[in-house]
């Protein structure tokens, strides 16, 4: 897979260097490449801003050094994504959907946004996807880039050594994960539950799915769907 980003900010992208998408590109699964978007401004100060048309307060980005990015690049038959606060949630099935693609051009706006043209023009040329890290406000798309990357990179098959912590983790299933442990059985005060210790498989498993729906239907009841029964588990309002 080949990732590209867009950005006028390239150092923040510097933890692709590191731990799984810096691991993902030793093995050769992945090629990053970060690109400051003010090579692609011309004037003395490079200027990638502009007031917007209407008015209103802030800084509107320039769409002529997008589009110059879009062609020396080359976008076509790549994924394009936006990060915005007004995109699509990011969540576990869309890192899934993005993993199958060949290649991912990220392009990350600040100030107030991009120029829609820009926009527009790429989905002209190429798939056009606007994702949302969550509900609050960043002051750029770099951070929503990197996590995106993080979780997109790891289900890139070959990536993992081991599949099967990829299927039990929290979201694909669409449960949240089961409580873990470890040794020692017993620490301050604290026991593993007993039933791990059974080495009763069949237990361990019913344990820790009645575990996990239990933490699901307590912190984020709206993931549990209406089959899965719930007997016994608190379900408390959402503040
Ligand atoms: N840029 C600013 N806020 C963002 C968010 N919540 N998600 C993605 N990109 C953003």
């Amino acid at each position: 897979m080949r990732i590209d980003v867009l950005t006028i900010f390239p150092e923040y992208l510097a933890p692709l260097e590191l731990s799984l998408a810096g691991k993902a590109r030793e093995k050769g699964l992945i090629d990053v490449r970060v690109h400051d978007l003010r090579q692609w401004a011309h004037d003395k100060h490079r200027t990638v801003d502009d007031t917007p048309y209407g008015g209103g307060a802030g800084m509107v980005m320039k769409p002529e050094p997008w589009g110059e990015a879009f062609d020396e690049l080359g976008i076509e038959g790549a994924t394009v994504v936006f990060t915005t606060p007004s995109g699509q949630p990011f969540t576990q099935a869309v890192a899934r959907d993005l993993a199958s693609r060949e290649r991912i051009v990220f392009a990350c706006g600040r100030y107030e946004g991009i120029d829609q043209r820009v926009l527009d023009e790429a989905a002209t040329r190429a798939e056009v996807r606007e994702i949302s890290l969550g509900d609050y406000v960043l002051n750029g798309g770099e951070v929503a880039a990197l996590a995106i990357t993080e979780a997109v990179v790891r289900l890139v098959p070959g990536f993992m050594g081991n599949a099967e912590s990829l299927v039990e983790e929290s979201h694909e299933d669409g449960l949240l994960e089961y409580p873990v442990y470890t040794k020692p059985a017993a620490w301050r005060g604290h026991d593993v539950p007993p039933v791990l210790l059974s080495g009763d498989h069949g237990a361990i498993a019913a344990w820790r799915r009645e575990q996990a729906v239990r933490r699901t239907a307590q912190r984020r009841p709206d993931l549990v769907h209406p089959s899965v029964p719930l007997e016994g588990v608190e379900i408390r309002p959402v503040q």
